[in-house]
Order: C-alpha cells, then structure tokens, then sequence
C-alpha cells in the first residue's frame, strides 16, 4: 500500500511563508511514491492552491463545519474546502478535541460530510498520557473509531485514513518529546486495524491507511514506516521545514 505522509502545519505560516515553504517543497518531493498532503490554515489555502498547480502535493484543511453553509460564525464549510481545492480534510484532532472539546458524534457528522463532498478525512484518534497510564488506551481508541466510524460503510471506507496520533507523544513545538517507540506504535496500529476488522470488511480493515502521528521526524521516520501497520504519518512540528519533511516522505521509500 501506499503511504500518505501528511503535514499538519497547525496555526502556523502567514500568507507568504506558506507559499514560500511549498514553493521550496515542491522540487524536493517531486518524485515521491508516496502520496503528500499539506494541510495550512484556511486563509492560505487559495495562494497554496494556486502554488501548487501541476505537483504532486495534495491540499488538505485542518477542520471543517458539517453543514454546507449557514449561521455558523468563524466556520469553513466544505463546499468552501472544495472550491479551493482541497481534497483531504483532518477531523477529530486532538487539538480540536481536548482545546474545542469536539466530540465523537460531532467529528463522525463531519466524517460523513466531508465524503459527501469528495474530501478525504484522516480521521485521528489516540489516548492522552493518564489513560495510557491507566491501561484504557486500546478502549479509548476503539471508541473513537466505532462513534466517528459510524454510518459509514465499506465503500466510503475506501477515501478515509485514519490517524493514530498517542497525544502524549504530540511535540507541541517542542522537538524534545518521544515519539512511540516503533513496537508500540506498531501494536496500536494492529489494534486499530483490528477494531477496523470488526466494523467493516476484511478487505477495508487491510486497505485502510492508518498513519502515525506524534514527533514524527527525519531521524525517526525511517524505523517506523517500516513497520507492517504504519502507513504514513501525520506530521506537525517537522512538517514546517521543506527539507525535514522532505526527507521524511522519502523515508518510507
Ligand atoms: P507533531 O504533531 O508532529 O508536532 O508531534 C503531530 C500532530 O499533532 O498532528
């Protein structure tokens, strides 16, 4: 299978460090095998969009709103996603979850939208630190999936990943946190794939990517995307230097 190594810029880039960041990128990942995605904030996508015209990056958003359009002051809607060219779409962060406190059923409303419109959702999920510490993080993975999975059935299965994102290896800026060890990133996404199995057909839980995300970087990417369950990666930090992410879509290669 392919990977999907996408880059979550988070709010970070005005207008013209984007489009400088993506003009950089562009010729370092020109031949990529893997499939590259770039998610800015809203306001740049239009002038990424326009800079990446003929590449092989994908533009995706950070978050949207599920309805098409109406009262919903400071949302973006996908058909508003969709007009800019995006064709992927992030949903259920855990910054959108633990900072926005959106939950499951509103993130599944948002999952069932953005297939509506032909976007493709990465769907995270992942435990925060006390629950790994408490042993709970497989239930509160498998919740996640079964409440923001909800509805959808094998065929719409096909345009979503998912994104296995342990909150407390997310850097937040700081290149000092760990990331999951390959093994235990590997075992979560064997668990996942496994709740997958039972929600859907063996052929989607196979097909299904799921990325990793959590201080992805050059010096780590290699060993985890070589892991059988690994998929690609959702990265933030290391995402907002070209070369770095450069190097991290050709470490899976
Ligand atoms: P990070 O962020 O790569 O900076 O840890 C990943 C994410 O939050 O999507």
């Amino acid at each position: 299978m392919k990977n999907l190594i996408a880059a979550n810029w988070k709010m970070n880039k005005t207008n013209e460090e984007a489009v400088a960041l993506v003009k950089e990128l562009t010729p370092l990942v020109k031949d990529a095998e893997a499939d590259v995605v770039v998610c800015p904030s809203f306001t740049v996508l239009k002038d990424v969009a326009d800079e990446l015209k003929g590449s092989n990056i994908k533009l995706g958003a950070q978050n949207m709103h599920y309805e098409d359009s109406g009262a919903f002051t400071g949302d973006v809607s996908p058909l508003m996603l969709k007009s800019v060219g995006c064709g992927y779409v992030i949903l259920g962060h855990s910054d959108r979850r633990e900072i926005f406190k959106e939950d499951d059923a509103l993130i599944d409303k948002k999952v069932i939208s953005a297939l509506k419109h032909a976007l493709k959702p990465i769907l995270c999920v992942g435990e925060n630190f006390d629950q790994k510490e408490k042993g709970i993080a497989n239930d509160i993975i498998e919740t996640q999936l079964k409440n923001c999975l909800k509805g959808l059935d094998n065929q719409q299965m096909k345009d979503v990943s998912i994104a296995y994102e342990p909150i407390w290896a997310i850097s937040r800026g700081n290149p000092n946190v760990k990331p999951a060890t390959k093994e235990d990133a590997e075992q979560r996404h064997q668990f996942v794939r496994s709740v997958l199995n039972n929600l859907f057909d063996e052929n989607t839980s196979k097909n299904t990517r799921i990325l990793y995300g959590g201080s992805m970087k050059a010096e780590n990417a290699k060993e985890l995307l070589a892991m059988p369950d690994i998929n690609g990666g959702l990265v933030g930090n290391a995402s907002l230097k070209a070369k770095g992410f450069a190097e991290i879509v050709k470490a899976g290669e």
